[in-house]
């Protein structure tokens, strides 16, 4: 089936933050509804919802207990199936979030099998602890602490969870949760979902002995990217969304490579056609510790940025394109200088990515320059893994300052604000306070302002349109260039008679470099400056300054690359 994902670019919404309609401080579905216009205004092409099924909360929405139903939080079934109606009004698709690695232990599949029902059980992965007080194995969660967790008081037995205690591991060994799951993504399909994330993907393969493990690396590979993880992929693929035209697919992939991305995302293999991976967003992990607060290095980033375009070119792979997730710091915050130069690091980091090769994805208030809050106690973060991690922090001999200092870098809470729409009343987001704090820069960030005055949201437009037009963005090869340099992303793009280069400049200094490639250069593609300072072979780049030119004579670039 035809397929035309190179040149879509997607919005991710997180619900609970998005809009608000009935006062509760919780974003809804009517709120999407609300907003589609400014969406289409934006030029997105399909919009990525996270959870709104029924829930506990626990990890907000990812601790699923129904698949099927909407969380009366949320809105209701009809408000979703008038979001599938309106969107299409507009050609927006929609892409849902599929959490098929665990469910709840509010899930009915769950409470049976903690009644003993022994289908169920099987759904899990139920074990006998290695004595009375030891658990199976040492497998840690993601979240802190042991990966079991007792089923019961009465039993030595442990279930399997790799995130929260509440989100219970399902068994894929067992074809029938593989159905169950399968069922669910159709029951979405059906109501005309034509996208899907698939939470956590690369994981859903544990290897069934449950050794300990050595180390913490080894301990991963236990459980991750094992070689039949790609043998249910392609199962659901084709029992499911292969049915649909023009489906977009992305898998989460946690810890990953780049051969195990050609893996899942070169189309022959007929997996998905996307992933996540998170490499470049722990460029400021001390020692992969992301409860750190380190400096990063450019080149190890841009190591990294063109590892995975390079590699996944080769593969005939395809990336995703972020910089920003509900997991996530603001990049802006992370990369550069939102004190001095908020518009040109946001149109920076933009520009970096959106000229590669992958599927940009925006999440949501990017595009207006939306950054982390400044929040004064734990307690007004309310994201389960910054609290696990505070603890442990303390546990570790840190002091309270010390260890909150580092929550406020890395909390998942600090893109998790309610979108700022106006400079009113909870920013637009609410009529009522809202489930998280607001940022309190929402009077001078906001959407009303932006459209009115701001010059973001107009830049990202702008690089939405390119991708629609030009095939040169959506199909290209990518070709690194400067990789010694210190300050700058530069890079190539070729397909057939065009070509566009592209420098990112990402220090808050002037810098000029020198390349034969500038002398080859015609007309400016988008630059986040008014003008270009560009002589012969010398480009003068500015703070966060990102330019492209197009190439004007592709046959003489051809030769100066061999
Ligand atoms: C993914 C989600 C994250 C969630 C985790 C467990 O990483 O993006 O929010 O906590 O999976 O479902
Ligand atoms: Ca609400």
């Amino acid at each position: 089936m035809s397929k035309s994902f190179k040149n879509k670019v997607i919005y991710q919404i997180y619900l609970k933050s998005f809009k608000d309609t009935n006062g509760d401080g919780i974003g809804d579905l009517p709120g999407i509804i609300e907003k589609l216009p400014y969406l289409k205004k934006l030029g997105i092409d399909m919009i990525w919802i996270n959870p709104f099924y029924p829930s506990p909360q626990k990890d907000n929405g990812y601790d699923i207990s129904n698949y099927c139903e909407v969380d009366s939080l949320f809105g209701t079934m009809n408000d979703f199936d008038n979001l599938v109606l309106e969107a299409k009004k507009l050609e927006i698709d929609l892409m849902l979030d599929m959490v098929l690695n665990h469910v709840s232990t509010e899930h009915q599949w769950f409470q049976k099998a903690k009644n003993g029902n022994s289908y169920y059980k099987d759904f899990f992965y139920i074990r006998e602890g290695k004595n009375k007080h030891l658990p199976p194995n040492n497998w840690q969660s993601k979240f802190g602490g042991s990966a079991w967790n007792k089923l019961n008081l009465e039993e030595n037995k442990y279930y399997l969870c790799l995130y929260d205690k509440t989100q219970a591991d399902l068994n894929w060994h067992n074809p029938n949760v593989r159905e169950e799951l399968k069922k669910v993504v159709r029951f979405w399909m059906n109501k005309g979902v034509k996208g899907f994330r698939f939470d956590v993907l690369n994981v859903i393969g544990k290897n069934q002995d449950f050794v300990d493990s050595v180390d913490s690396e080894q301990e991963k590979k236990l459980y991750t990217d094992t070689p039949i993880v790609h043998q249910w992929v392609q199962e659901l693929h084709n029992d499911t969304f292969s049915k649909i035209e023009d489906s977009i697919t992305v898998g989460e992939m946690s810890s990953t490579t780049v051969d195990q991305g050609i893996l899942y995302t070169n189309p022959k293999r007929k997996e998905v056609d996307m992933i996540f991976s998170f490499h470049h967003l722990k460029v400021d992990y001390e020692n992969g510790n992301k409860w750190s607060s380190v400096n990063y290095d450019l080149n190890v980033l841009k190591e990294i940025l063109f590892e995975w375009q390079e590699g996944m070119e080769k593969g005939n792979g395809w990336n995703a394109l972020f910089w920003n997730n509900h997991d996530q710091p603001r990049a802006n915050q992370r990369f550069g200088d939102i004190v001095n130069f908020p518009f040109e690091t946001n149109s920076l980091l933009a520009t970096t990515i959106h000229l590669m090769r992958g599927t940009p994805f925006i999440y949501q208030g990017e595009e207006i320059g939306m950054t982390d809050p400044i929040y004064s106690s734990i307690n007004e973060y309310q994201d389960i893994e910054s609290h696990n991690a505070y603890n442990k922090l303390i546990c570790e001999g840190l002091s309270d300052e010390q260890a909150f200092d580092i929550i406020k870098t890395k909390s998942r809470d600090n893109s998790r604000t309610p979108m700022q729409w106006t400079s009113g009343k909870f920013a637009g987001f609410s009529s009522e306070t809202p489930w998280l704090k607001i940022n309190e820069n929402y009077t001078t960030i906001n959407v009303q302002r932006e459209l009115n005055n701001g010059k973001l949201f107009n830049y990202y437009q702008c690089l939405i349109k390119l991708r629609h037009n030009e095939k040169v963005i959506s199909d290209g090869r990518f070709i690194p260039i400067l990789k010694e340099d210190t300050e700058v992303i530069a890079y190539l793009r070729v397909y057939n008679d065009q070509a566009i280069i592209v420098f990112n400049h990402f220090k808050n200094s002037t810098y000029s470099i020198t390349t034969k490639y500038l002398k080859m250069t015609g007309d400016v593609l988008i630059g986040n400056y008014k003008n270009v300072i560009r002589r012969e072979d010398k480009l003068t780049l500015r703070p966060f300054e990102s330019v492209g030119f197009w190439i004007k004579d592709v046959k003489q670039l051809l030769n100066a690359l061999e």
